[in-house]
């Protein structure tokens, strides 16, 4: 089969490709390297079936070729992180928004419409009050001002592009809403607090707790992700669906640190910081965010295989090498 992806030398992109590369499947991708790194595709890039340009996906010359010869798509390719949304608003319009819009038209024209495996987020929820989160909730959406309203906005204008694609031009789209993902290669740079706590860990540096620590979040191992993003590519009745894409086990960010200090043999302090001094402005964070997570499992025969505990671990044993 040949892949496309979008954003390959990221975090989860980079996990895209090699799981492709495992199966014997060539590989194109396209990435501007702005969060992703050549770091990241270190260990395939001499794969006779891996193909990368360093290119903006808003301009990049040989999208419509690359579309045609694709038997499916992951568009992975957007700006991610808190930090980042803050403090570059407007990459995240070009990206997020333009360079998606330039996407789907793209596919919608081409000759062939492979599968599109898009990815969305549970930032599209917004401030939703419900959990776990159901893939037919309303979303809640903080009003334009708010730091992270530009980010949620971008993903929910994304899934409209994508609908409009599949409605009005038959463009075969899975709307893959991922909650928070964890793993090998992801960076803490951008505000993503499981790399940061596990560098600090092991470290000994004190864990910096952006608000009161109470707030929850549910965390999934990426490789299990790729898994469950190649079984719904897999399946027809997951075409013109929003899915959500995650785990559904729950904790605090202050038991997060409580786990993090275990599986790291350590007892580190954890130092509290109010959102403001954390992201230079003011913020209200999300309160929870759990999955439902029944549209997948009735949908592909997805099972995790990483708990919580064993990808901490495996990080720590990584930091450490
Ligand atoms: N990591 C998570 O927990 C999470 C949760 C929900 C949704 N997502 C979504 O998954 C996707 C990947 O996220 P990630 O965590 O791997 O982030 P990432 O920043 O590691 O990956 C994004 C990649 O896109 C590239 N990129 C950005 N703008 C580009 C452009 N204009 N042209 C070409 N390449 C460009 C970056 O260089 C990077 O390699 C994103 O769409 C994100 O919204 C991630």
């Amino acid at each position: 089969m040949r892949i496309f992806i979008t954003g390959g030398c990221g975090f989860i992109g980079s996990h895209l490709v090699e799981y492709h590369l495992n199966k014997g499947d060539e590989v194109y991708t396209v990435d501007n390297l702005s969060t992703g790194t050549l770091q990241n595709i270190e260990s395939f890039k001499d794969n006779p079936l891996f193909h990368f340009d360093e290119a903006d996906l808003l301009s990049w010359p040989d999208l419509e070729n690359t579309i045609n010869s694709a038997d499916r798509i992951y568009h992975f390719a957007a700006v991610v992180g808190i930090f980042k949304v803050i403090s570059d608003p407007l990459s995240v319009i070009n990206t997020n928004i333009a360079a998606t819009e330039r996407l789907f038209r793209t596919i919608a024209k081409s000759r062939a419409k492979p599968i599109v495996i898009h990815a969305s987020s549970s930032s599209v929820y917004g401030n939703s009050p419900k959990s776990p989160l159901n893939e037919n909730d309303e979303l809640i959406v903080k009003p334009p001002n708010h730091p992270l309203a530009t980010y949620a906005i971008s993903k929910i204008a994304d899934e409209s592009i994508a609908l409009a694609s599949f409605r009005a031009a038959k463009v075969p789209v899975i709307m893959a809403r991922l909650f928070n993902t964890i793993g090998p290669r992801q960076t803490g740079r951008y505000g993503m607090v499981v790399p940061r706590f596990v560098q600090q860990a092991c470290q000994h540096e004190a864990f910096t707790i952006f608000g009161k620590g109470t707030q929850t979040r549910s965390f999934c191992d990426v490789r299990d992700v790729v898994v469950a993003l190649d079984l719904l590519a897999q399946e027809p009745a997951s075409v013109g669906q929003a899915i959500n894409v995650g785990n559904n086990k729950e904790i605090s960010i202050n038991e997060l640190a409580e786990i993090v200090c275990k599986c790291a043999g350590y007892s580190n302090p954890s130092h509290y910081m109010t959102y403001q001094e954390a992201y230079g402005t003011e913020f209200t964070d999300i309160a929870q965010r759990r999955p439902d997570l029944d549209k997948l499992f009735k949908l592909t025969s997805f099972k995790h295989q990483w708990t919580l505990e064993n990808t901490i671990k495996d990080l720590i044993s990584r930091y450490k090498k």
